[in-house]
């Protein structure tokens, strides 16, 4: 027993035929209509009881920025020398592997160059379905949290996420050439949050699973590139994202503390399930298909390469360690422990959480300070 039986659709983590099998069966859709169970909850008590959050919202008003003028949209962008030169170990197949008689075999770098290319459009467009998906979860917990000081917060966060997909269609539309629809995965597992009718939940699959993930990406991501428009784009999108994060960790701890241990269960279960989804989003199917490539074949080799492997694995450094803060890992029989340990990323759960590091990736601030200081 794997002991996850009917939390994912499947009994082994790494079952590849399970993981291609689902796809986006209507990728020219231009809308996707989903269930909301939600209430929507009023608060009468407009006490400023929760100063963390309070700060949070203070930060949040003066760190706004405007996709239109704070970045160059001017930047050419040569998509071709950008892939070339930011090839790194997420892109290409540890060139050392003897990769004869596999579907790799003819590969050579102009192969790769425009699977690169792919593979940076495709991974963009998720972001910006993501994002979409962050603006809708957001402007839910607005209408649901039962908290003035959340509502607020929560409101602030729906314009930034409104800008987060603005920026990235802007740069798909006008520097790469379009987008990919969404991943199937991606797209099952924003229907999950948005479908459960608890508003911490929302908070859960959103602020700390996708938004999480979301950040140790963006982060991947602004390190390799060399690209400066996607660079600023990228800095600037993980400072807001670190707020983010910030009050999904704040909220929940605060009603954790409240929950018994059969409601924490719960919570685990979501957790390792979003976990999944986002890990087998990751896989990039519809690249492989569009390249030629049976996605089966190539999902294969790609697992068990190391620098894939590495960076499969990167993604869950914000992840992990937040959880370990909400009390998650170990609540109960330390489910959520056991399952991170299944999916190789538990030595994470040490590493920084993000409650207290918006303030250090608060880079739109600091920009802002450099050109005061640079005019005095
Ligand atoms: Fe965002
Ligand atoms: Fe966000």
């Amino acid at each position: 027993m794997a002991g996850y039986e009917g939390i994912i659709d499947r009994e082994h983590l790494d079952d590849i035929e399970a993981i291609v099998r689902i796809r986006n069966d209507d990728p020219d859709a231009l809308d996707h209509t989903t269930p909301n169970n939600a209430d929507t909850t009023f608060t009468w008590d407009y006490e400023r009881s929760r100063p963390a959050l309070g700060k949070l919202y203070e930060r949040a008003k003066t760190a706004q920025w405007n996709a239109e003028t704070d970045l160059d949209w001017s930047i050419d962008v040569d998509v071709e020398k950008v892939i070339a030169e930011d090839i790194t170990a997420n892109v290409r197949i540890d060139p050392q592997r003897d990769l004869s008689g596999t579907c790799f075999a003819s590969w050579g770098d102009k192969e790769w160059t425009t699977f690169g290319i792919e593979a940076r459009r495709w991974t963009l467009s998720q972001f910006m379905h993501g994002e979409q998906g962050a603006l809708v979860c957001t402007a839910k917990i607005v209408e649901t949290v039962p908290w003035i000081d959340a509502k607020y917060y929560a409101s602030t966060q729906v314009m930034d996420e409104a800008r987060h997909v603005e920026v990235f269609a802007k740069y798909l539309r006008t520097k790469m050439g379009g987008e990919y629809p969404v991943n199937a995965h991606l797209r099952m597992l924003l229907d999950d949050i948005v479908a459960d009718s608890r508003w911490d939940m929302t908070y859960l699959g959103m602020q700390i699973m996708v938004e999480g993930l979301a950040l140790a990406a963006f982060g991947f991501m602004h390190q390799f590139t060399q690209e400066p428009l996607l660079k600023k784009l990228l800095r600037y999108v993980m400072s807001d994202e670190a707020r983010h994060v910030a009050f999904g960790v704040l909220s929940l701890q605060e009603i954790y503390k409240e929950m018994t241990l059969a409601e924490i269960r719960e919570r685990q279960e979501f957790a390792f399930e979003a976990a999944v989804r986002m890990r087998d989003r990751f896989l990039q199917q519809e690249v492989w298909e569009r390249m030629g490539i049976p996605p089966k074949e190539a999902i294969e080799l790609i697992l068990v390469d190391d620098g894939r492997r590495e960076f499969q694995k990167m993604l869950f450094s914000k992840i992990v360690p937040n959880c370990k803060k909400l009390g998650l890992l170990d609540a109960g029989d330390a489910w959520l422990r056991r399952r991170f340990e299944e999916m190789g990323v538990i030595h994470f759960e040490d590493w920084v959480d993000t409650g207290a590091e918006y303030e250090l990736l608060d880079e739109v601030t600091a920009d802002r300070t450099a050109a005061e200081a640079a005019v005095a």
